[in-house]
């Protein structure tokens, strides 16, 4: 059984400031750091460490050999991965002393995927292979319809919130994964409360199981007739960028091998620290 990661490439732009910047304010970066990113390749390379048989399929640019460097060394086959004539993706990010962050994308690459590419993507699969996708690219919904026709279970981790992500066919949606946020937009719920959340998103997508991290209070799982909860490890907070994403890739792979959702959370939630 194998994973079509179909997702973004971004190349980070990572500045260290004492906090996160406020509107009309000029602040000086304490160190930048360039990182190979995007929410697909961070979930690519998380699946791939955690032993998944992963193929990652995107869009880079010319300046994309770094991202494609970085997925190969980590596992991932990159042989889906089309060059365009955009520039690669990429995303300033603002990290805070406390861990905290703030991020701007660029789509750039990301926006170049196109439904072609995305069939001769799935042309590789089978009935009951996984195919995991963010909302960093385009053409996101075309793909959610496509792999669910042709018997892939659809994993979708909808980050981040766009006006558009409302329209897609969620309906065919098997494992969401989201934030409280995202899982506040999905449901329509005006909770902010995580069983609330995650009980309104339930009554929505009655097939789905449901992942709903919840920060440094760990996670929560709805599907199967089960419901569970895992709390998140206490260390100290250095960097939250890609947490949610390490989470992704670890809990799937789990998944994949047949592990029992409980286990798929816990090992989920190791792997972020
Ligand atoms: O989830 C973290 C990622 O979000 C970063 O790597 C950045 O590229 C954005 O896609």
């Amino acid at each position: 059984m194998k994973i079509l990661s179909l997702g973004s490439l971004n190349i980070d732009l990572v500045y260290s400031v004492d906090h996160i910047n406020l509107e009309g304010e000029t602040v000086s970066a304490k160190e930048l750091e360039t990182k190979q990113g995007g929410k697909g390749l961070n979930q690519s390379v998380a699946l791939a460490r955690a032993g998944a048989d992963v193929l990652m399929a995107g869009c880079v640019g010319s300046d994309g050999k770094e991202l494609l460097e970085t997925l190969r060394d980590s596992g991932v086959d990159t042989a889906l991965i089309h060059k365009v004539e955009e520039p690669s993706g990429h995303a300033v990010i603002q990290l805070a002393d406390s861990g905290a962050n703030s991020i701007i994308i660029y789509g750039g690459a990301n926006l170049e995927v196109t439904p072609k590419m995305i069939d001769e993507a799935l042309d590789h699969f089978c009935p009951g292979d996984y195919i995991l996708l963010q909302n960093e690219i385009s053409n996101v919904d075309y793909a959610i319809r496509a792999a669910k026709t042709r018997g892939l279970n659809v994993a979708f981790n909808p980050s981040p919130i766009s006006k558009e992500l409302v329209t897609y066919p969620l309906e065919l949606v098997d494992i969401f994964i989201l934030n409280e946020l995202e899982g506040q937009t999905l449901s329509g719920t005006d909770s902010t409360e995580g069983a609330a959340v995650l009980a309104a998103l339930a009554g929505k997508f009655p097939k789905a199981a449901i992942v709903l991290t919840l920060g440094d209070r760990g996670a929560m799982y709805h599907g199967n007739g089960q419901d569970l909860t895992c709390p998140a490890h206490k260390v100290p907070v250095v960097d939250t960028t890609g947490a949610g994403d390490t989470f992704c890739g670890y809990f799937l792979a789990c998944v994949m091998k047949g592990k029992p959702p409980q286990e798929a959370l816990e090992s989920a939630s190791r792997a972020i620290f």
